[in-house]
């Protein structure tokens, strides 16, 4: 399917699919109370003592052709939660719906046929490409294991999917360390488009790169979105750099999901003193100086041992006896907008 979907207006009806879930939003992928525990393992015979709680009951959902943007410091869970939704990871709780099934729950031939839908980008374009291999290969290699291809096709498919990224196609009989470091992030892109996905997840896909390199990437993922339909999950560490591309925004703490809201929505007016505090180290004028004031001291707790209550509190500046003992849940704040505190900003 190939749909012209515009920045900031999300069509429902682009979805065809039945939500035999009760979702009254048809969200293509969806997340609800998913939890990742890894096990923290001590001694000869590896005791279990502990759990890391790297995603801790997180809910959401990405409407079909959105960018939604997901923001925290490192170690909040960012990519683990990405992991889970595309399977590459085990759940310890919960369930990730793709249109409509529960990804958790597919059979291994279910699966297969998900790889194809569901793409992934990762941050390290030389970490992430084999170095011996070229790059015509690298670009193919989804499509050896998943289509049944001539040689011939395959290349032509290769030579269409450089083109698409801006890549000079006369060039694919060479190794990744003769591209630049944008050029070798485009053949990530290329390689992860090259089954004609619906959604893709960018796992700090820019964030290696020089801000106008970044832009220019950026820049390439969103025609590439309106081209070809695609929806995104764009995971960074800060709000900057999602601003630009994203719909929505999602911001994690510690292995929670704190306030999901529209973009400018959430730069007018952050809601999560945690949000607040993001934007805070983003220079803006606009913004009046009480919330400027809001600067985050301290280390991140260890998802190991959260705090207690609102795992915000040791850092809050707007902290209350009550927030050290009890949890906030996510509360609806009107036009789709939720926020996990006691007190949200004005
Ligand atoms: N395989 C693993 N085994 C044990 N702990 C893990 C594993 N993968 C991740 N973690 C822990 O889970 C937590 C979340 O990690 P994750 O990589 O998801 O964070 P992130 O938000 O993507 O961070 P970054 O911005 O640095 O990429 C961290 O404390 C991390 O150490
Ligand atoms: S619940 Fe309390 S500690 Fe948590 S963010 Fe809100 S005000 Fe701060
Ligand atoms: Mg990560």
């Amino acid at each position: 399917m190939s749909t012209h979907i515009a920045r900031g207006r999300i069509p429902v009806t682009a979805v065809e699919t039945h939500y035999p879930t009760g979702a009254d939003v048809p969200y293509l992928v969806e997340a609800r109370h998913v939890k990742k525990y890894f096990p923290i393992q001590k001694g000869l015979l590896n005791r279990v003592v502990g759990h890391v709680r790297a995603v801790d009951d997180v809910s959401f959902g990405i409407r079909p052709g959105e960018t939604f943007g997901l923001v925290g410091e490192s170690g909040c869970g960012k990519s683990t939660l990405a992991r889970v939704i595309l399977r590459l990871q085990g759940a310890s709780g919960g369930e990730v719906f793709y249109e409509g099934r529960d990804v958790l729950k597919m059979s291994g031939s279910e699966v297969r046929r998900l790889r194809r839908e569901m793409q992934i980008i990762f941050q390290d374009p030389f970490g992430s490409l084999n170095p011996r291999f070229l790059v015509r290969d690298i670009i193919a290699e989804p499509l050896r294991v998943h289509e049944r291809m001539s040689a011939k096709e395959r290349d032509e498919r290769v030579v269409e999917l450089m083109r698409l990224v801006g890549l000079d196609a006369s060039r694919r009989n060479r190794y990744p360390h003769e591209f630049s470091g944008g050029q070798r992030q485009r053949v990530g892109i290329a390689r992860a488009i090259a089954l004609s996905p619906k959604f893709v997840v960018a796992d700090e896909a820019v964030s290696a790169l020089d801000v106008s390199v970044q832009s220019q990437v950026l820049n390439l993922l969103m025609k590439l979105q309106r081209d070809l339909g695609l929806t995104y999950l764009f995971i960074a560490h800060g709000l900057n750099v999602v601003r630009h591309i994203s719909n929505r925004v999602g911001v994690m703490y510690l292995g929670k999901m704190v306030e999901v809201a529209e973009t400018d929505e959430l730069f007018r007016q952050p809601l999560h003193p945690y949000t607040a505090a993001l934007l805070s180290a983003i220079p803006r004028p606009e913004l009046n100086r009480k919330r400027e004031r809001i600067v985050l001291a301290g280390d991140v707790p260890s998802p190991a041992n959260p705090p207690s209550g609102c795992r915000f509190h040791t850092r809050c500046p707007f902290a209350q006896a009550r927030c050290r003992e009890e949890e906030p849940g996510l509360r609806e704040m009107g036009s789709g907008r939720v926020v996990a505190c006691h007190t949200p900003l004005q």
